[in-house]
């Protein structure tokens, strides 16, 4: 019989993860005979539990918060979308080697292309709301999909003037002039934690956006925050979040079990479940 295939994430707190459920759906949907464990690590204890689970056979793992920038330092091979994102989201357990990936810029794109399928961001202006480790990826996923120009907004000014150092195309605007740059803006993206429960809401004036703006919000808990209502109101094309969460779990399934697999109207529904 085929070994049980061993994969897993690992964070700090790590209860509230929804991979399990998108992976052990998938190993049940392809017939593939492994586990999917959520696993509570916390900073100190990373070096001693990514050893633990690579002597314990693992193929690999997802890592989330807060160890995405730590768990770099003991990765042996980190490929370019990784290092361009200064994060790494997957590792693979190969030939005794940790190799490192990330795969939130693939979710984030694949996510609006179902969405939006004819997406072109070629000769298109983006406006990034936020500066923290989600908006490396989707600044990441913006550069490499063609966006010319790309506004990037954040409370605290300097760390997106950090960003501008590594992503090409980026200019900063001030926290408080957003409002005035929608008009340009054919995509909006919100990366804050504005809008999620608990948190305060996301507001912009969508009164002079482009009839065809497109606005994203990577928030998926609740899945129309206030931000979206509120650009569907002024009649603009939205995307939610819930598909980022599932699309950038597709790469991880494939380095550990040899397939990509797909979003189906179900896997989605099951996580909206939850998510109420
Ligand atoms: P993630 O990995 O989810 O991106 P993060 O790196 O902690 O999380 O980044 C959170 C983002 O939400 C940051 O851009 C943060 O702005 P600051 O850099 O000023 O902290 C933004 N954010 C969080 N709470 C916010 C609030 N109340 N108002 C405005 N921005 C907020």
């Amino acid at each position: 019989m085929q070994d049980v295939i061993k994969t897993g994430v690992i964070g700090h707190p790590i209860a509230h993860s929804k991979s399990p459920m998108i992976h052990m759906h998938w190993m049940k949907q392809y017939d593939i005979n492994g586990t999917y464990t959520a696993i509570d690590c916390t900073p100190d204890g990373l070096p001693e539990c990514i050893n633990r689970l690579h002597d314990d056979g693992y193929a690999g793992l997802n890592i989330t918060i807060p160890h995405k920038q730590a768990i770099m330092k003991l990765c042996d091979i980190i490929d370019d979308t990784a290092q361009a994102i200064g994060a790494v989201n997957t590792i693979v357990f190969e030939n005794g080697l940790i190799r490192g990936t990330n795969t939130d810029a693939f979710g984030f794109f694949e996510n609006m292309r179902q969405t939006i399928p004819d997406i072109d961001l070629h000769g298109k202006t983006a406006l990034v709301i936020g500066a923290g480790g989600a908006a490396k990826a989707v600044l990441h996923a913006l550069i490499q999909n063609g966006a010319d120009h790309i506004l990037l907004t954040n409370r605290t000014r300097e760390t997106a003037e950090h960003l501008t150092n590594t992503f090409q195309n980026t200019r900063v605007i001030a926290w408080d002039d957003k409002n005035p740059s929608v008009k340009t803006a054919d995509i909006i993206i919100n990366t804050t934690s504005l809008g999620m429960t608990g948190y305060p809401d996301l507001k912009l004036d969508f009164t002079h956006a482009k009839p065809d703006a497109i606005v994203y919000d990577i928030v998926y808990n609740p899945l129309m925050t206030v931000f979206l209502t509120e650009a569907q109101t002024a009649g603009l094309n939205i995307v939610t979040g819930i598909g980022m969460l599932v699309h950038q779990a597709r790469p991880a399934f494939q380095v550990w079990h040899g397939l990509l697999p797909d979003v189906s109207d179900f896997l989605i529904k099951e996580i909206k479940e939850v998510l109420l």
